[in-house]
């Protein structure tokens, strides 16, 4: 479905990305994984078009989309959940779930009742303003408001990020949830043990580079990837 080839980004003169290769096929999830600064979220941002310094071929469904502009990467049916969430604070959680669907036009009462059965949490806050969600309820309502422009494609970057350890548990439930109904994800997370515990297989980014992937139940034994980045995470933050 996606097929990413010697992708190249570049902030200015600085190169961020050197040589990323990967392929999603349809109905994975599919993880990047790797430490602060690796180049995951350049990765999702060249994708969906937001950076435009870039070489090497994107193609999506075998079409080279590596060119186009942000809004028609979007309408080809991938969507970006970006790193911090970025809901609407002072729009109740219904009104940023529509907003989600400007592109389909109205969205249907059964969408919306589809996605609050993903995230039931959602549908008993739906009157309440965005702001005032929890940072795990936000993750959720960032994540609903992607999936209501029916993707082809979701793209999730760090949904853990800042999160307690029961509230990432729901969100990841909720991950493995949207797969079992036929989603294709592309996700990225600094906690390689969650990445690994529900993607089917991995790549591991260091210094814009892909530098090793596999199935994930073969990387979770690999002795390089248990001592860099299994074992020793700290969930330093909560809610
Ligand atoms: N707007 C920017 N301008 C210049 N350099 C940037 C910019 N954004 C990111 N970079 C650089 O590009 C490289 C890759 O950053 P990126 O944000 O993709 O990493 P990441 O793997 O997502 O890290 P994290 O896990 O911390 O989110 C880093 O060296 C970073 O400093
Ligand atoms: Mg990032």
């Amino acid at each position: 479905m996606l097929n990413v080839e010697h992708l190249q980004a570049f902030y200015g003169n600085a190169q961020a990305l050197e040589d990323i290769s990967f392929t999603v096929n349809e109905g994975e999830i599919v993880c990047l994984i790797g430490n602060n600064g690796a180049g995951k979220s350049t990765t999702l941002m060249s994708i969906s078009g937001i950076i435009k310094q870039k070489q090497g071929t994107i193609q999506f469904n075998g079409e080279d989309i590596s060119q186009l502009p942000a809004h028609k990467i979007v309408s080809k049916g991938i969507i970006q959940v970006p790193e911090g969430r970025r809901i609407f604070p002072t729009l109740t959680v219904e009104e940023n779930l529509k907003i989600g669907g400007f592109l389909k036009g109205k969205i249907s009462k059964a969408r919306l009742e589809e996605i609050y059965s993903i995230f039931p949490r959602l549908k008993e806050r739906r009157k309440q303003l965005g702001g005032s969600l929890s940072g795990g309820e936000q993750q959720m309502l960032a994540i609903g408001r992607a999936m209501i422009g029916e993707p082809k494609l979701l793209m999730l970057d760090e949904p853990s990020l800042g999160l307690a350890p029961q509230i990432i548990d729901m969100i990841f439930d909720s991950i493995i949830a949207l797969r079992k109904s036929g989603m294709t994800i592309l996700l990225i997370e600094q906690n390689a043990e969650l990445a690994l515990d529900v993607s089917d297989r991995a790549y591991v980014v260091e210094l814009g580079k892909c530098v090793l992937s596999g199935e994930c139940e073969v990387l979770r034994n690999d002795q390089q990837i248990q001592s860099i980045y299994l074992g020793q995470h700290e969930q330093e933050s909560v809610v």
